[in-house]
């Protein structure tokens, strides 16, 4: 029996159902969850949370001694299951954007030599691929913003291959955040860099037509995803998420996708989690047939989707991965001011904004990076987001705030 308890009365060992509000009012990515430690309960305390749903009748362990903090090291084991790990930020945003800058550019180059070797007809290699891949997961566990945040520099003509990166880069971060371990990430992440290589087999013409395609065209076009399997298989060692994440990306929840019209859990997780990254990525892109939208936009539509076109929990769970405001957004603060999201924290709606602009006097302010998560007593500013503003409009070009352009 699901019962209603006050915070105050959580134990450890108790199983929380759900917890009292909206998915958006806690951190934790899934509601579901025993609790291990006190530190859980405060948190769930410090979230404002007063109220959960618990599994009635169950046996309560008492609280266990409690062991000597662990030491502080970069490499740490796969994140507890079933929560974003966002203390996997164990380097400063501006550190890691050195070295992620790297790590995308690699991993473009392998895109690109794994492209280039298939058009040529050669067997697939992917030595470089898992190299990126390993890379790009050590930039995600560093501190995910740096690879999130580059994802938005991107250059004309090197759509095929920014897009598999992206891909990738999403794949892990969502994975990471879900609670898969090191190797179920990575290759997730290849499967992600693989995604689209039977793309090579559909002439370029067709790929990047401009205008409303013809039914043969678009047959070819859905063709790609079939003579990727074959491309893939070539390589024995190939894991079978990677297939999965090939294959079925371009399938949807409610049976409307190709090439198999597979329905719900019929399509493997990595194929639900590759279905939204993809459509994420290409929405946020200019494209020959559209300009690409801002993510926070992007975000909204893929909600709106999600109870159609793609397995709702995971949309959640892919926007609390993301950011409600991703690093790179302009938005505006209750006071007037402007600002760019920098990165995020524990707290969905309250990230680090770097302040630009004040609307109430018009005129741009020195740049100023504030913390909307800290609380007024330890040197918060009280601000809070009251929604997102398009940069265009207002002649901002974040990545330039950010210094990266
Ligand atoms: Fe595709």
């Amino acid at each position: 029996m699901i019962k209603k308890i006050a915070v105050k009365e959580l134990q450890i060992g108790m199983r929380i159902e759900r917890f009292d509000g909206g998915w958006l009012e806690h951190p934790f990515i899934f509601s579901r969850r025993t609790i291990k430690n006190e530190a859980e309960i405060a948190r769930i305390r410090e979230w404002g949370i007063t109220h959960v749903y618990i599994e009635d009748g169950q046996d309560v362990e008492p609280e266990p001694a409690k062991p000597p903090p662990p030491p502080v090291v970069l490499e740490r084991a796969a994140p507890e299951p079933g929560r974003i790990d966002w203390e996997l930020k164990h380097v400063p945003i501006s550190h890691e954007l050195v070295h992620a800058r790297k790590v995308r550019e690699q991993a473009t180059q392998a895109a690109k030599g794994i492209m280039a070797s298939i058009q040529a007809g050669e067997k697939l290699e992917t030595k470089e691929a898992e190299a990126a891949v390993k890379e790009m997961d050590d930039s995600l566990v560093h501190n995910k913003d740096a690879l999130l945040l580059l994802m938005r520099l991107r250059k004309k003509d090197e759509y095929t291959f920014e897009h598999s990166v992206s891909v990738g880069v999403l794949l892990m971060a969502f994975a990471r955040a879900m609670g898969f371990d090191q190797e179920a990430t990575r290759n997730i992440g290849l499967g992600g860099l693989l995604h689209d290589v039977g793309k090579m087999a559909v002439p370029l013409g067709i790929l990047n037509k401009p205008g409303a395609l013809s039914e043969e065209e678009f047959r070819q076009i859905q063709q790609h995803v079939v003579k990727a399997r074959k491309i893939l298989l070539a390589n024995h060692h190939m894991p079978p998420s990677v297939l999965q994440v090939a294959m079925e990306h371009h399938e949807r929840f409610d049976g409307t996708g190709y090439p198999r019209g597979l329905t719900g859990e019929a399509i493997s997780l990595g194929g639900r989690m590759a279905s939204i990254v993809d459509v994420f990525d290409a929405l946020t892109a200019d494209r020959c047939y559209h300009k690409g939208l801002e993510q926070v936009e992007v975000l909204r539509k893929l909600y709106g989707w999600s109870k159609s076109h793609f397995d709702d929990g995971l949309v959640q769970l892919f926007i609390k991965c993301i950011g409600i405001y991703p690093p790179g957004t302009l938005v505006k603060l209750e006071s007037g001011m402007l600002g760019v999201v920098v990165e995020s924290t524990d707290k969905l709606l309250r990230p680090v904004v770097r302040l630009v602009y004040d609307t109430t006097q018009d005129w741009a302010v020195p740049q100023k990076d504030i913390d909307l998560s800290k609380p007024l007593d330890q040197g918060g500013s009280g601000d809070r987001i009251v929604g997102y503003e398009s940069a265009k409009l207002w002649r901002i070009n974040p990545l330039k705030v950010l210094g990266l352009s």
